[in-house]
């Protein structure tokens, strides 16, 4: 199978090229521009792959709000062009999508299934949703949703969450981390892994893929204080005392359609992937200029 990866030098695209090897053709900025027709068209007919998964997007949640036109150009329009590129060859289309598609109706308290209704918060959650209609106009798609996501890629610039509080902890600063959002934090190898797998079983339509269990951004800072042994002030705020794009306070998911399938690979806790993470983390004073307007 030739299977084209968008945003391959992202979190979650890289780990999927790496994970594909020869099967995978990594497509990025500046040679390939999501936001751009006819370059999307061009490239993806001249690679004629059986398969595209389009992790790209615009994932700086904050910005979102005061760049709204990015976003979409990117979240939405970008895969309709993907979707007129897959037509176009019959291939499959397997779109990335969040969490943040979720957490409208507030005060919900039980994960969310793939049926459940959407209510985004944010322009980021709006544009994603919108992708993942323009993805389900098209017969062959899959849609995986996940949330938290955090990999060895890092995210260009800035740092996943992991890396963040690591080094603010070493820098001995003070962390201030949100402890009203609920969600599943991800490990970009696991989400890789299901969507390996949900291509090879001919796997359609939408799933939900994330790790086991659920805690807050608080949370999960804390246990990876605990894990690495690092003390640091670690403090409680509230989402609006944060400020930024409006969030879901709870948006964990649901992944028992995906479980449910023969053969997933089996469910595996938060905490011992952060684990896994952290044992084969190299030294993370390289993590600079962190953007902490990035998703999440
Ligand atoms: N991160 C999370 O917590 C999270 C949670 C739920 C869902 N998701 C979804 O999961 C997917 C992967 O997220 P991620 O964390 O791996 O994102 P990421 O690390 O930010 O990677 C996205 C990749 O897309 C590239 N990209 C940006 N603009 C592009 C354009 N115009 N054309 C082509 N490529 C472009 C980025 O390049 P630059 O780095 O140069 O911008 C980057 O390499 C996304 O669809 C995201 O919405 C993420």
């Amino acid at each position: 199978m030739k299977i084209v990866v968008t945003g391959s030098g992202g979190q979650l695209g890289s780990e999927l090229c790496r994970q594909l090897g020869r099967e995978a053709v990594g497509l990025d900025l500046p040679e390939f521009d999501l936001a751009d027709r006819q370059g999307v068209l061009r490239h993806v007919a001249n690679l004629r792959p059986d398969v595209v998964v389009n992790t790209a997007a615009y994932t700086r949640v904050d910005e979102a709000e005061g760049r709204p036109e990015l976003a979409r150009a990117l979240n939405a329009d970008g895969v309709a062009h993907l979707v007129e590129a897959c037509r176009g060859l019959d291939c499959l289309l397997v779109q990335i999508s969040t969490d943040y598609v979720f957490g409208g109706d507030v005060g919900r308290n039980i994960p969310y299934r793939e049926t459940d209704a959407t209510a985004p918060l944010s322009v980021y959650g709006h544009t994603k949703l919108a992708g993942e209609r323009h993805a389900a106009a098209w017969t062959k798609h899959l849609i995986v949703r996940t949330s938290g996501l955090y990999g060895r890629a890092g995210q260009r610039g800035s740092g996943n969450f992991v890396q963040t509080i690591l080094r603010l902890a070493r820098a001995g600063q003070r962390l201030e981390v949100v402890d009203d959002q609920h969600c599943t934090p991800s490990y970009a190898p696991h989400v890789a892994r299901a969507i390996r797998f949900l291509i090879e079983t001919s796997a359609r339509g939408t799933y939900h893929v994330v790790d086991a269990g659920e805690t807050t951004w608080h949370g999960f800072a804390a246990e990876i204080l605990r894990q690495t042994g690092l003390a640091a002030e670690l403090v409680a705020i509230s989402t609006a005392r944060r400020g930024g794009a409006p969030r879901p306070r709870f948006s964990v998911l649901d992944t028992a359609a995906y479980h449910a399938l023969p053969g997933a690979p089996p469910a595996v806790l938060w905490q011992a992937s952060l684990g896994e993470y952290l044992s084969g983390e190299p030294a993370t004073s390289d993590a600079v200029g962190v953007d902490p307007s990035m998703e999440p």
